[in-house]
Formats: C-alpha cells, sequence, structure tokens
C-alpha cells in the first residue's frame, strides 16, 4: 500500500463514522414514507463519501475542526446523491445500476426517483442552515458557496452541456477540449471545489487560503472526473458499481475520446500535481495531498 493509500485509510477510520453516522437522520420519521425509503436507499448504497470527507479534512487543513465542517460536509452528499439519481433517470445518462444496486428509478420508479433528488437537494440547504454552531455570516456564505456550487452555473449547468453535447457529436459537430473542460468544470469540478472551500469556510479561514483550498479543489475536481472517464473507458460494472462503457456508446465528449487513453492520463497527472501544489501553503495540507494522490490512482 502506498504511503497515500495508508493516509487515506486512517482518515476513512476516524472521519467516516462521523459522517455515517448522521447521514440518514434527516430522512427518518416523515409523513412521505416511501419517498423518504428511496432517499435512504440512494444514500445508504454504498458511495465513496469523497465530498464530505474532503470537506472535513479541509477545515483541519486550515487548523479547524471536523465536526465543525460537519453540516457542509453532509449537505455536500444530499447533494452529490441528488445530482446521481437525477444522472441516471432516462432522460438523462438512462442507467440501471449504481453503487452496486439498481438506480433509483428502477429500484421505485421515475416519479420518485425526481422526488428523491429534490428532497435530498432540498435537505441539504436545510441542514446547512440550521445545524451544527456556525457564525451566521460564515454560515450565510457557506449556503450561497453551496447554492452557486450546485446550481446552473455550476453543477446543474454542467450537467445540461454534457448532455447538449451528447447531441452536437451526434449531428456530427466536433467539440474542442476548451469546451470539455467547461462541462468538467461545471458537473463536477464545481462540487468538488465546493467540497474544499465549505471546509474552509466552516474551519475558519480567509483569505490567501480559501483562494488556496479553492484553486486546489478545481484542480481535484477535474482530476477527478478525467479517472471517472478513464474508467468508463477501461473498467468493468463489478468493480465501479455502475456500467462502464456508456460514454462512448452515447457519443459523450470524454478526456479519452478527445486525448486518447496516454492523454487523459497525462492530464489526469498534471491536474493533480497542481492540486497538490496549490495546497502546500496550508498550515496542515499533507492529508489533502495523500487524498489528491490516492484519487489519482482510484480503481472505483
Ligand atoms: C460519480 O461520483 C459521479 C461523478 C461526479 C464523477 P463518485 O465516484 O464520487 O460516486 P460515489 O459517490 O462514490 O458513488
Ligand atoms: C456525473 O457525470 C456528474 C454528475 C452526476 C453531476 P457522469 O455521468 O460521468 O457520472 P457517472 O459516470 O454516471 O457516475
Ligand atoms: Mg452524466
Ligand atoms: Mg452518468
Ligand atoms: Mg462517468
Amino acid at each position: 500500500m502506498t504511503e497515500a493509500a495508508l493516509s487515506v485509510r486512517r482518515d476513512l477510520e476516524r472521519l467516516l463514522p462521523l459522517v455515517e453516522a448522521r447521514l440518514l437522520g434527516p430522512f427518518r420519521d416523515g409523513e412521505a414514507e416511501r419517498l423518504a425509503e428511496a432517499m435512504r436507499y440512494s444514500l445508504s448504497a454504498g458511495g465513496k463519501r469523497v465530498r464530505p470527507v474532503l470537506c472535513l479534512l479541509a477545515a483541519e487543513a486550515v487548523g479547524g475542526d471536523a465536526e465543525s465542517a460537519l453540516p457542509g460536509a453532509l449537505a455536500l452528499e444530499f447533494i452529490h446523491t441528488y445530482s446521481l439519481v437525477h444522472d441516471d433517470l432516462p432522460a438523462m445518462d438512462d442507467d440501471d445500476l449504481r453503487r452496486g444496486k439498481p438506480t433509483c428509478h428502477i429500484a421505485f420508479d421515475e416519479a420518485h426517483a425526481i422526488l428523491a433528488g429534490d428532497g435530498l437537494l432540498t435537505e441539504a440547504f436545510r441542514i446547512l442552515a440550521a445545524e451544527g454552531a456556525i457564525a451566521p455570516e460564515r454560515r450565510v456564505r457557506a449556503l450561497e458557496t453551496l447554492a452557486v456550487a450546485a446550481g446552473w452555473r455550476g453543477m446543474v449547468g454542467g450537467q445540461a452541456l454534457d448532455l447538449e453535447g451528447e447531441t452536437l457529436t451526434r449531428e456530427g459537430r466536433d467539440l474542442g477540449l476548451e469546451h470539455l473542460q467547461t462541462i468538467h468544470r461545471l458537473k463536477t469540478g464545481a462540487l468538488l471545489r465546493a467540497a474544499l472551500e465549505l471546509g474552509g469556510i466552516l474551519g475558519g479561514a480567509e483569505g490567501s487560503r480559501l483562494d488556496a483550498l479553492r484553486g486546489a479543489g478545481a484542480a481535484l475536481g477535474l482530476a477527478f472526473q478525467i479517472q471517472d472517464d478513464i474508467l468508463d473507458a477501461t473498467s468493468d460494472a463489478s468493480t465501479l458499481g455502475k456500467r462502464a462503457g456508456k460514454d462512448s456508446g452515447k457519443g459523450k465528449i470524454t478526456y479519452p475520446a478527445l486525448l486518447g487513453l496516454d492523454g487523459a492520463r497525462k492530464a489526469l497527472q498534471e491536474a493533480t500535481e497542481r492540486a497538490v501544489c496549490l495546497l502546500q501553503s496550508l498550515p496542515n495540507p499533507s492529508s489533502l495531498q495523500a487524498w489528491a494522490r490516492y484519487l489519482e490512482t482510484r480503481e472505483a
């Protein structure tokens, strides 16, 4: 095991229980029981929890404590899970396997999958607005950061460009690297960047430290989606817990499609190095740097 992987394992042993203990609580004891079941189903299907753990580590990286960033970490995983539930819908990527289980719309139905996404999204803002001991000004900044990252100037916008890209490719249009970078920066980069930024805000950071977290988060987000593209082209469903080989089948523009596998791997390495380098100025950068290196070689 590499040193980075060992560091990641230690972080997961320490921080994952904090996240898991609180993840399902908000989705119990409501009246719409089948909807709550659909939300719990997708949340507990076994995601890697990359965004919440990075958020907690970002708080620690700037000298804060993980507990202070917990509402942000939970909110991120709710929004990420909603984005996957909707991403898998027939109108979007039309997938039947997610996190090793049938997708939400297969296990329940399309209406419940749409509503489960809506419920997860809105619960994210409730938990960040109401829970934890957060100074009011920081809370508002965190809420705005998350809204921009998740919304139409962020993840949702990226999802639209991703789908519109399929149509353009089918019409024979050549979409270049800059266009692809925009899609990746928005659909995946925005939320990963927000994970580091929220951790920083809730951990008490200001100024240049927040800038460093934002820059590193953006680089890490790009790296993460490049690796997702590479895994779609090279791995299999039993390793990934989701279907592989879908991107080329749908004519999506991806890093391997545009640059070939070697070119994609080089871009992944460059983005990872950029993240590691930008983190260096923080008081405690080593855990986040180990995560960047670990994510570069992840197999799922
Ligand atoms: C998958 O994200 C979708 C992308 C944004 C690339 P993850 O690989 O973090 O998915 P889970 O949470 O582990 O299922
Ligand atoms: C997903 O990108 C991005 C979001 C869900 C926001 P993909 O469509 O590539 O993710 P997977 O491969 O289905 O997990
Ligand atoms: Mg998609
Ligand atoms: Mg998809
Ligand atoms: Mg993918």
